[in-house]
Order: C-alpha cells, then sequence, then structure tokens
C-alpha cells in the first residue's frame, strides 16, 4: 500500500506523519516557504497549490486548490506542484515571467498563490477573473495581475509537459490507510470501516471539514475518506433527470451540467471561490447541512431525491424530508450519501439568488430558489420557493407556494405571496444581517424573480 505522493517531482513517503495535519503546515515543516499562510481558512488563497490529477477526457489536469485546507493523508498516490516546482533553474516559467513583466507583485506575500492559481487557469484556458477570484491582495491591486493573465492567454499550455506532470498513464487512486485517515475505494469498504471504527467521520473534498482540521478542532477519532470511491463520481444527465454522485467536485459539475439548469449555473458562480470548488462536493453540503448551504434550497427547489447507503441496506430520502434540525438530518450517521437525483421539468421557469456581502469567495445572508409552473391559461400548476439563511434548516415557504398554487401572477399575488414570505420564517439577527434585513430579502428577491423571469405572464398593468 503506497503512502507516498510526488511533491515537484520528487516521490516523498508519508510515514510516520500525522495524516490529519494540513498541507501548507506540512510545506512549512519542509521548509518550503513558498506557499504563503494568510488566513487557514481557505478564505485567502496565499496557500494555493495545484493537484495534477486525470481528467475525464484523460488528460491531466491542474486544479487549484487551499493547502490549508487539504489533509495530508489524502495526498498519496497523488501529485502536487508548489511554487518551489515551477521554474527551470534561474529560468522563470512563463506564469511568473508575466507577473515580473506586469508588475504584479509589490510586498510578494500574496504572489506565490496568485501564480499558482494563474498556472492551473493557464493550463485548463481558463484564464478568466474566475480563476483568481479565491486569491486576495492587499496591495498591489488586480489590475496588473490581470494584465498577467492577460499576457498568458496567448501562450499555448502543453500540460502534460508542465512541471510535475504525472505519467500520462495513469490509474485509479489506490485504497490507503494512514494513521486515523483511511481511504477506501469503494462503498462497501467505506461502510465496512465505519462498523469497525464507529464514530469515525467521512471526509469527501473536506473543504468544510478542512477548516476544522486546520484550527486543530476535534472532527472524531477517524476518518474515512470518499474521494477514492468511483462509485461516487458518476454523473449522468438524462432527458428526465440528472444523477449526480454525492463526490463529484461542484466544478466539475459547474462544467458538466453548464446550461442544463441555469438556477444551479447561477448558484454555483456564487459558490466559494475556484479552489474550494475544485474540492467540494455536493455530498459534503448535504452531510455539513448548513442553513446557509447554498445547494440546499436549489436541492429542495427542484425536488431532488438523496440516496444513502449504510449498514441496513441503501434508501432514497426525498429532499423536503431531510432536514429535521440545526445541521440534523434524516441521514444516520454511519449512512453515507452516494447520489442525488435531480429532476428536470420542461414546464419550470426557475432561477436563484444569492445575497452576500461580496460578490464571490462569501457565504450568504439569504439564498433563494424558485421554480414555478404554468398552465395555458396562466394559472400556477407548480410552484416551489425554497430559501437558506432564513432559519436553522434550508426551508420551502410553503404557504406562499399554496397561495399561488391555481393563482395567476399579478400584483395582488406577488404582494400577497411577499407578505407571506415576510411572515414566513424566524430568521437570525447576527452580525451579517438583520432579521428584518433577512425577511424583507425573501419577499423582495421573490419580486425580482417574477419581474426577471415570469413579467410576460402578468397584466400589461402591473409588468
Ligand atoms: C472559503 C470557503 C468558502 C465556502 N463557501 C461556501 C459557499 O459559498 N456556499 C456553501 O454552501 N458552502 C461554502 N463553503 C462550505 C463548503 O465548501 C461546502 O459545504 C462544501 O459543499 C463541502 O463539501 P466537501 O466535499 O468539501 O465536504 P467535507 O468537508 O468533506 O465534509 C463536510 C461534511 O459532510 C460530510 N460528508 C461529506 N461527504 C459525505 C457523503 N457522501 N455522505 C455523508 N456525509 C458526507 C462530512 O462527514 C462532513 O461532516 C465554503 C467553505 C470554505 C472553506
Ligand atoms: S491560508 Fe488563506 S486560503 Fe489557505
Ligand atoms: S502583493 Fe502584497 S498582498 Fe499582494
Amino acid at each position: 500500500m503506497t503512502t507516498s505522493f510526488i511533491l515537484n517531482e520528487q516521490t516523498i513517503a508519508l510515514d510516520g506523519d500525522d495524516p490529519r495535519e494540513s498541507l501548507l503546515r506540512w510545506l512549512k515543516r519542509r521548509q518550503l516557504h513558498g506557499t504563503k499562510e494568510g488566513c487557514a481558512d481557505g478564505d485567502c488563497g496565499a496557500c494555493t497549490v495545484v493537484l495534477l490529477e486525470p481528467g475525464n477526457d484523460g488528460r491531466t489536469e491542474a486544479r487549484a486548490v487551499n493547502s490549508c485546507l487539504l489533509p495530508v493523508g489524502l495526498l498519496p498516490g497523488r501529485t502536487v506542484l508548489t511554487v518551489e516546482g515551477l521554474s527551470r533553474g534561474n529560468a522563470l516559467h512563463p506564469v511568473q515571467q508575466a507577473m515580473v513583466d506586469c508588475a504584479g507583485s509589490q510586498c510578494g506575500y500574496c504572489t506565490p498563490g496568485f501564480v499558482m492559481s494563474l498556472f492551473a487557469g493557464h493550463a485548463a484556458g481558463e484564464l478568466d477573473d474566475g480563476c483568481f477570484e479565491g486569491n486576495l491582495c492587499r496591495c498591489t491591486g488586480y489590475l496588473p495581475i490581470r494584465a498577467a493573465a492577460g499576457r498568458l492567454r496567448d501562450l499555448p499550455a502543453p500540460i502534460d509537459e508542465a512541471p510535475g506532470s504525472p505519467n500520462p498513464a495513469r490509474q485509479a487512486l489506490p485504497a490507503v490507510e494512514l494513521g486515523t485517515l483511511h481511504s477506501p475505494t469503494t462503498i462497501d469498504d467505506a461502510l465496512a470501516l465505519r462498523a469497525r471504527l464507529p464514530g469515525a467521520r467521512w471526509v469527501a473534498g473536506g473543504t468544510d471539514l478542512g477548516v476544522d482540521l486546520s484550527h486543530g478542532r476535534d472532527v472524531g477519532a477517524a476518518l474515512i475518506a470518499l474521494d477514492r470511491i468511483e462509485a461516487l463520481q458518476g454523473l449522468d444527465v438524462h432527458d428526465d433527470q440528472v444523477v449526480i454522485g454525492a463526490g463529484v467536485p461542484l466544478r466539475r459539475l459547474e462544467r458538466a451540467l453548464h446550461g442544463i439548469f441555469p438556477s444551479l449555473d447561477a448558484m454555483l458562480h456564487a459558490f466559494a471561490a475556484r479552489q474550494v470548488r475544485n474540492r467540494a462536493t455536493v455530498g459534503g453540503n448535504l452531510g455539513t447541512a448548513s442553513p446557509i448551504g447554498d445547494l440546499l434550497p436549489w436541492l429542495l427547489a427542484l425536488d431532488a431525491t438523496v440516496h444513502c447507503a449504510g449498514p441496513q441496506g441503501t434508501r432514497a430520502l426525498p429532499i423536503d424530508r431531510f432536514f429535521l434540525g440545526y445541521r440534523k438530518t434524516a441521514r444516520h450517521d454511519d449512512e453515507l450519501i452516494t447520489h442525488i437525483v435531480v429532476p428536470r421539468r420542461a414546464d419550470t421557469r426557475a432561477a436563484s439568488y444569492k445575497v452576500a456581502k461580496r460578490q464571490s469567495d462569501d457565504i450568504s445572508i439569504v439564498a433563494s430558489v424558485f421554480a414555478l409552473a404554468f398552465d395555458a391559461t396562466r394559472a400556477v400548476t407548480h410552484a416551489r420557493l425554497a430559501f437558506g439563511g432564513v432559519a436553522a434548516v434550508p426551508l420551502r415557504a410553503h404557504d406562499a407556494e399554496q397561495r399561488l398554487l391555481g393563482s395567476t401572477l399579478d400584483r395582488s399575488t406577488v404582494d400577497a405571496v411577499g407578505a407571506l414570505l415576510r411572515a414566513a420564517f424566524t430568521p437570525l439577527d447576527d452580525h451579517r444581517s438583520s432579521a428584518a434585513y433577512r425577511r424583507a430579502l425573501c419577499d423582495n428577491l421573490f419580486a425580482k424573480f417574477v419581474e426577471e423571469h415570469c413579467s410576460d405572464l402578468l397584466p400589461a398593468s402591473a409588468a
């Protein structure tokens, strides 16, 4: 069983290392100080490194990730590139050279993180602003960095000749056990491990659990990693539904489902930053069951079904019965989410909205997803109004949905629904927002949805 990984073209054995230690801390202990620590929370991007992994088309993909959130126990068999691995002797990598030429660095603290994000963006041919949405710079300003990205756009990016690129004959990652971190390759093995290790936690992308690990919080006696289980990686698009493996990283979802659910496209666009989305999964968003988990109102509005596997076999849990209380769900601790089925309805108008303090890489004040269908007389035949950030769990506004059913959309309906939405929830008053503001958002976001997506159905006087 291998416990080694490749770091900047060198094979490194991890025997004896603490598998929960973040890659960032591990690099520092090894005197690899190029990778910086800003927040240790996944928020600043100073710690960005690149994972070189086989993509679905068989080519190597460079994925920028936050090393502060990545436990080293997940690394065996993988290939990591840090900023130290880019240059060849005194010759800078073209990404580094572009930053120099465009004066993209002043104090330099953020620079290795930007360089690694640009490296990944260059390799993927994705040098838009999203490529460094997860990187903060306090002193240079973003214009010179954007100029460096612009310069790189014209350069070819032969990723298979990139430093540290793995052998093109790629194989599935093997099962690994490193101290208290176990990485099985099948669902059965994962469940058998959980039966042997009661109290063990599942870890998928680690973008949620990684924050706890990074801050030394207790996450349980053992961890069972799900990111090598091929059966959790399925993504099947059918005419009537989409089946999403619980372990599919959001970035893959974003690319593969683009255009199929515009309401998902919008929510993923506002979800964290690319480094986080390269690792974060839908299963992890459901597993966390945060009241501000952004995919949860989307799953509620689209009537998804959550499929779990456990010691008693498999079962399907309708999403509207999944959330029981604050971070408490109908899933048992020894069950893992295997996949999520999302129906496709051709007759529905749907959209999602996320309100946060910043446009990107920020958590929601309120997130909402609306889905309405109408008959030939313009009466509402199907209504789903789902919200996050308004209570201890993500919720649908059932009273408002009932008010809509059978009604046509006119000013009095929209006002009545708005009033019901203001009264529907008991949101928190906290540093992020007052409860009154959150209530007002529920009403206003619905009015915005009607305006943006249903204005052709409004009577002329109300449109
Ligand atoms: C900087 C930053 C920004 C973020 N921004 C957002 C945001 O905008 N919106 C948002 O919603 N979230 C955000 N998050 C939170 C996090 O990224 C998401 O919740 C993500 O979906 C978690 O997925 P994961 O695979 O990384 O979960 P993990 O951290 O691996 O696991 C999270 C929890 O789910 C459980 N779990 C994981 N997989 C399964 C499974 N298959 N079955 C059962 N349980 C499972 C784990 O045991 C754990 O309790 C952010 C996090 C960070 C660090
Ligand atoms: S140190 Fe800030 S994102 Fe990792
Ligand atoms: S160069 Fe100083 S923080 Fe970016």
